[in-house]
């Protein structure tokens, strides 16, 4: 059996360096094997070295995602430069989009990409959200909204890509399923301040592509457990997708990151 700390939307920016260090020692002292970290761990500056710190405190696998603030103030090219650096030089840092799938126990086994919002769901040409993606990440400077459209959907089909192929891999191989995003892939599992997000905020806070995927290929596997976790809309929430997906969504407050829960995985012998 082992224990994993979920954790999301951490955003460790928002800490003064002895806040960093208390919820540090805090994480520390939990009964965990690991910890997965649903991203916006920090911002592109800043994400690189919050990782290295809780690596070299955490001294445990730290299988991680990264979310739209990991990118602010810098662009997708510098930020993934990094942290390849980063992972590559590192015993505990799994970054999952790089790892495909991580086999917890003999019958489950862990995926998971960061997602984006892709723009298609809702009504992304007449929303009036104003996300603060487009000022803060320079692939996105300078856009008009039809520009915008396309890039979402190009980050929207890489990871609808991604899944398509580690997803389908995963529920061939196990019967537990583990999902770990950033993004939610589905409007249902998109709450927003309690509720699930309308049409302006749905094209930012969910990931069509990706949950077309999990869709299409869940029902080919109706006896498989698939358990996806995401974030991003701070707002908590649980759904079931279908009887055998459920998805679960982090709440998180800017300043006051915290454990989301202990997922315990057992082994094949005793469940
Ligand atoms: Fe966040
Ligand atoms: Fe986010």
């Amino acid at each position: 059996m082992q224990k994993i700390a979920w954790l999301s939307d951490i955003h460790l920016n928002f800490l003064t360096r002895q806040e960093l260090e208390q919820f540090t020692q805090k994480l520390s002292g939990f009964d965990a094997d690991s910890f997965l970290i649903g991203g916006d761990i920090g911002e592109g500056p800043s994400v690189s070295e919050y990782l290295s710190y809780l690596e070299s405190q955490l001294k445990r696998p730290i299988f991680f995602v990264l979310g739209n603030h990991d990118f602010y103030h810098s662009s997708f090219k510098q930020v993934y430069v990094e942290i390849y650096k980063l992972v590559a030089n590192s015993k505990y840092l799994k970054w999952l989009p790089k790892v495909g799938i991580v086999e917890l126990s003999s019958n489950t086994c862990l995926i998971g990409h960061g997602c984006w919002g892709d723009g298609r769901y809702g009504d992304f040409f007449n929303s009036k959200l104003e996300v603060m993606d487009t000022w803060l990440i320079k692939d996105f400077a300078h856009m008009d909204k039809t520009r915008l459209s396309h890039k979402l959907h190009e980050l929207g089909d890489e990871a609808g890509g991604f899944f398509q192929f580690h997803f389908l891999e995963a529920l061939q191989h196990y019967k537990k399923v583990l999902v770990l995003t950033h993004v939610s892939p589905f409007i249902e599992s998109a709450w927003y301040r309690g509720h699930t997000s309308d049409d302006d905020a749905l094209p930012y806070f969910a990931c069509k592509a990706a949950g077309d995927v999990f869709r299409k290929i869940t029902r080919d596997y109706p006896d498989r457990n698939i358990t996806l976790l995401c974030g991003h809309t701070h707002s908590p929430g649980e759904v079931h997708i279908y009887d055998n997906l459920l998805v679960k969504t982090a709440g998180a407050k800017y300043g006051k990151p915290e454990v989301q829960e202990i997922l315990v995985v057992k082994n094949k012998n005793n469940g």
